[in-house]
């Protein structure tokens, strides 16, 4: 038979124990969730790292235009829900002075949610052409504005394209997409500036980048000084950085914003 003593501190040994079980049942999802998120973080580097490797640049280069030569819902283009050009152009307006001799560039006009807020605006412009890798948007956003002479598409890549020199170039939601960085883009885009020329772009804010889980889509995020030394002895001046919050997300209804560059064309 069990001593009496022995049972009362079994018992409290067990009780201790249980309360431990629980303790550790307790934590279990928030240590499921964490290592999750760890496993996902892990899968996307060992995916840049495989990538790098097995891949060169230009299979790269060329997979990351794979999706935006395509067509998809105008919402998925911004994070799942329509959202307007407003902020965008208020910063847009306020490093740039738009007149009736003002030619514009936009580089990947999507379903044409920045001229849209210049035309409800009725801000002045001379002509506007907004190049963009996808045929049926190009196609879509002729039809759309085929009523204003002023306003003409093509289908072309950034860093293809030159045209003759514009007074002001922008382009939202488009350049964190650029692989490797934005850097050739710009270079290209020079050539179509006049000389004083505004650019005005967003990109996503913090740091690294890599293709999503889908393989094609590539998104870079870069930080404030990353883009100041980009910037740094490069043909571009009076390097301006803020931020536009353009909307919300379609799934997560939480706010977008993103960090806005402008700047001017040197020489
Ligand atoms: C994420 S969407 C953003 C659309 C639009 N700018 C907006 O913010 O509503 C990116 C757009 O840029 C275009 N694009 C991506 N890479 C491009 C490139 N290298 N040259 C021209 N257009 C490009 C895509 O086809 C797409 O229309």
């Amino acid at each position: 038979m069990t001593a009496p003593w022995r049972l009362s501190v079994r018992s409290e040994r067990s009780s201790e124990e249980r309360e431990q079980l629980l303790e550790t049942l307790r934590d279990l999802p928030s240590q499921l969730a964490e290592l999750r998120r760890e496993f996902g973080e892990f899968r996307q580097e060992f995916r840049v790292f495989r990538d790098l490797f097995l891949s060169t640049r230009q299979d790269l280069w060329e997979r990351a235009r794979t999706r935006w030569k395509q067509d998809e819902p105008d919402t998925s283009l911004t994070w799942g829900a329509r959202w307007t050009g407003d902020a965008f152009l208020d910063l847009v307006c306020s490093r740039y002075q738009f007149s009736h001799t003002t030619r514009i560039l936009e580089v990947g006009p999507g379903y044409g949610r920045l001229l849209d807020a210049l035309l409800s605006r009725s801000l002045p412009f001379q002509n506007y052409l907004g190049i963009d890798l996808s045929e049926s948007r190009v196609q879509r956003l002729k039809q759309k504005y085929a009523h204003d002479a002023r306003i003409q598409f093509v289908v072309d890549d950034v860093e293809k394209f030159s045209c003759a020199p514009v007074d002001l170039a922008i382009s939202s939601a488009t350049f964190s997409h650029l692989f490797p960085n934005f850097l050739a883009a710009m270079a290209s885009l020079r050539r179509s500036l006049k000389t004083g020329a505004v650019v005005c772009f967003d990109v996503s804010e913090g740091g690294g980048g890599g293709f999503q889980d889908d393989g094609v889509t590539f998104g870079r995020s870069y930080g404030q000084d990353e883009i100041r030394t980009l910037f740094d002895g490069s043909n571009f001046g009076d390097l301006y950085l803020d931020h536009v919050e353009h909307g919300r997300d379609g799934v997560t209804h939480k706010p977008v914003a993103m960090l806005f560059v402008s700047c001017k064309r040197l020489r």
